[in-house]
């Protein structure tokens, strides 16, 4: 890939940087799941999103004075040893030459060249409260810079995370190819799944075949850790167990995305485990469905967020209604918010390099218009768990379906609409 685009994008977001500021982007360090054992690492997004440089324990500064634009990084040092245990590293000289920064240094050197970087601006900014520890570092070099020069004026510090976040809401053609990719073979996951469950004992063993599914097309990673409950786990919207037998007459519901060259995909499905809806359950999937078709036509350039929302409380409230599962006029109701005992979340979110992706809901106290380039999930469900005060028969029952959602020019593109989320099409493919 040509780094050229990630210079590209330091320069437009620069442009948006006031005068004489610093922003500041941290990266990620290497975690550990226990004692010495690694995860395999994973760059910070708005890093990653500014540099395409994937080495831990780095930091990028965007410096716009009186002396242009320059974009500092810090990285790792060259080292034989560590390169002989942990892999190739760039060092400063790669760091300029393949990633196009104009200057590069040892991370051993930041705490020494930042109180010089930070001298005399008048702004520094970066994404607050995102990483531990940076906090204090930012208090700590801003202080030093001031100490060296005690009658130049005080440095504001400002929180980046909106800059960097709406810069990110905006998907390029390289984002929205590698998004595209991503929610193929998630779809392509799905579907193996549906085909398959009929034979699976246990959450466990669906949850594997997704990871599989996604690594051998090459997302060797959930974007997130995939959600497989059956049945009632399925009221549980962070359900990640994932470890109970499945019952061949519930539902199985899985939210499972694979990330594929850092983006994520981020689908739902709910499907029978015997391969045939019940009457109960396929009545609340219709309405459910009614619902996510409706939130998905509201997606389109000019429309605001909180369109698809409305739509979507709407008809599960009417749904509801005809039921017998809220009782009442569907306006009140909607308007009392009574269909939350049942659909408790929000209908979506910005999808990108992170599944709950950067980028503001608000813009100014209006909500964010959608534009193209967006990408927001659509996800609506009906949750009645054992404990709800209902008729037995729909006690259990836990659906969500959701979709990744493109927005363009002339309206909007379902990502992921190779899987089927019509039921007449899930029984088929199942049978
Ligand atoms: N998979 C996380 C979500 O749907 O928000
Ligand atoms: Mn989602
Ligand atoms: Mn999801």
């Amino acid at each position: 890939m040509d780094n050229a685009i990630y210079k590209s994008r330091r320069i437009n977001l620069s442009e948006t940087l006031p005068k004489n500021s610093v922003l500041l982007i941290p990266g990620a360090n290497t975690q550990y799941r226990n004692a010495d054992s690694a995860y395999a690492f994973r760059q910070d997004s708005n890093f990653y999103y500014l540099s395409g440089f994937c080495e831990p324990d780095s930091l990028m500064a965007i410096i716009n004075n009186d002396d242009g634009i320059n974009s500092v990084i810090f990285v790792p040092p060259k080292d034989k040893l560590k390169e002989i245990w942990d892999g190739h590293r760039s060092g400063p000289i790669g760091a300029v030459k393949e990633f196009l920064f104009d200057k590069a240094y040892d991370n051993s050197e930041i705490d020494n060249m930042m109180p010089e970087i930070l001298l005399g601006c008048d702004q520094v900014l970066y994404p607050i409260g995102k990483k531990n520890g940076f906090d204090q570092k930012v208090i700590d070099w801003t202080t030093e810079a001031s100490s060296k020069d005690r009658h130049s004026k005080s440095i504001n510090i400002l929180d980046a995370s909106s800059t960097i976040g709406n810069a990110r809401l905006i998907k390029d053609d390289h984002e929205i190819n590698l998004i595209k990719k991503a929610c193929d073979i998630s779809a392509e996951a799905h579907i193996e799944a549906m085909k398959n469950v009929k034979n699976a004992e246990s959450e466990q063993s669906i949850e594997s075949l997704y990871v599989y599914e996604f690594s051998k097309r090459g997302g060797r990673f959930p974007a997130y850790t995939p959600i497989v409950a059956g049945g009632e786990n399925a009221c549980v919207l962070h359900y990640i167990e994932n470890n109970k037998k499945l019952n061949k007459n519930e539902l199985l519901l899985v939210d499972a995305g694979c990330e594929y060259e850092m983006y994520a995909s981020d689908i739902t499905r709910t499907y029978p485990i015997s391969g045939k809806f019940s009457k109960e359950q396929l009545e609340i999937y219709k309405i459910v469905l009614d619902a996510m078709n409706a939130a998905i036509d509201k997606v389109k350039d000019g429309n605001n967020i909180m369109e698809p929302q409305q739509i979507s409380e709407k008809i599960i409230t009417n749904g509801l209604v005809e039921l017998g599962l809220l009782h009442g006029d569907p306006e009140d109701l909607h308007k009392k918010g009574a269909f939350k005992d049942f659909y408790m979340h929000k209908i979506g979110h910005w999808l990108g390099l992170d599944v709950h992706d950067a980028g503001d809901y608000m813009e100014g106290d209006d909500f964010m218009k959608f534009k193209p380039g967006m990408i927001t999930t659509i996800e609506p469900g009906i949750y009645i768990s054992r404990s709800m005060d209902v008729d037995d028969k729909w006690k259990g029952i836990g659906i969500r379906i959701e979709d990744d959602i493109l927005v363009t020019k002339d309206g909007n593109e379902n990502l992921t609409k190779k899987v089927p989320s019509d039921p007449v099409e899930i029984e088929s493919l199942m049978s």
